[in-house]
């Protein structure tokens, strides 16, 4: 079969290379699964470039690890093979995922995965929307509904809500009748007055921080300032929710929330994904059309080096999407 290998860092042209590798045989409780979409992630322009350094301390420090050799975290596909063990899927069901916490390796034409890291997917759903979904979807829900715990009527600010979680943030939140402002730059805030955000902030011409506007949550997926600024636009009893973002302000969360409720009753806390945790609920709402997914794509498996150059270079609007056939 034909899969992505990456054997050292740097751009993303030059290290990953389309390589012949022997189809996997899957045993005990694994499924092989035929790829059909893929997603880039993040994490896929992180492990390429090697960067931020501290990261390397997983990815492997001079180079990737053997087993990162082929990246990819999240899958829609059909069930080719099934281990004896298997009990939640047979051979022709249609599933997606975020593969990320048993394995890696969907940028391949086949990937043999646990089934714990799969969902059956909806009919209705294209592959290509189903793979768009796990990660940014649950990173939203995670972070709006069980951490932020969402009430309705507030006032929400996305930072960063042009991308992959931020599309599904707005569309969670609107469920609670929520007041969305985003915040991104550049073509990315046609989009997202499109989709539906009340209103739309160019983070390269306004700092929102310093704005008279007070926020009952922020969702936060660049975590790139001083969190005193983040405080200072929350509501009394607001509460701060990061995703993710620099090192050294995710640190800095660690000892300044507990300091925190000594005297105040704003809230910060950082998101731990759980994966797939709540793919059925996402399932059902797609199925009442109350939630659908920005693609930004979907682009041939012969262009993943492109695509991840394209998340790199903050082109994509919604989630990078890769038809593999
Ligand atoms: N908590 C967890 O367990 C966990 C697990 C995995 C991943 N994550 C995190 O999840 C995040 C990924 O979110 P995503 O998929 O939505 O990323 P994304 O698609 O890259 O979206 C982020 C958006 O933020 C915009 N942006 C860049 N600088 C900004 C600034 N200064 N102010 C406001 N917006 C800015 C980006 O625009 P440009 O394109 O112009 O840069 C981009 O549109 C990452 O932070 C990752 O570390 C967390």
């Amino acid at each position: 079969m034909k899969a992505y290998n990456i054997n050292n860092y740097g751009v993303p042209d030059k290290v990953l290379h389309l390589i012949d590798v022997e189809k996997p045989e899957p045993k005990d409780t694994k499924v092989l699964i035929r790829v059909l979409a893929t997603t880039i992630n993040d994490y896929d322009w992180c492990l390429t470039t090697g960067k931020p350094r501290a990261y390397r301390l997983f990815f492997g420090i001079f180079r990737p690890r053997r087993k990162l050799k082929i990246p990819g975290m999240e899958v829609a596909g059909i069930v080719e093979q099934a281990g004896n063990e298997v009990t939640k899927f047979k051979v022709g069901d249609a599933v997606y995922g975020d593969i990320s916490d048993f394995g890696f390796g969907s940028f391949a034409e086949f990937v043999c995965i646990d089934e714990k890291a799969l969902t059956r997917k909806s009919d209705s759903m294209s592959f290509e929307e189903a793979t768009s979904i796990p990660h940014a979807a649950m990173l939203a829900l995670q972070g709006l509904r069980d951490v932020g715990q969402i009430k309705d009527n507030q006032k929400v600010l996305i930072n960063g809500g042009g991308g992959g979680v931020g599309s599904f943030a707005l569309q969670l939140a609107k469920l609670y009748n929520a007041e969305v402002t985003g915040v991104d730059t550049g073509e990315k805030l046609k989009a997202m007055e499109a989709q539906g955000f009340d209103n739309v902030l160019d983070y390269k011409k306004v700092d929102f921080t310093k704005s008279d506007q007070r926020y009952d949550l922020i969702l936060d997926c660049k975590t790139n300032r001083s969190l005193w600024k983040f405080l200072k636009v929350l509501m009394p009893e607001g509460r701060y929710i990061s995703i993710g973002g620099k090192t050294g302000k995710l640190l800095q969360m660690l000892y300044m929330a507990p300091l925190l409720k000594l005297f105040s009753k704003k809230r910060l806390h950082l998101v731990a994904l759980k994966a797939n945790k709540d793919l059925d609920y996402i399932n059902q709402l797609y199925e009442e059309n109350k939630i659908s997914c920005v693609i930004d794509g979907p682009y041939t498996f012969d262009r993943i080096p492109w695509a991840i150059q394209r998340f790199g270079d903050g082109l994509h609007t919604g989630k990078i999407v890769i038809s593999v056939n």
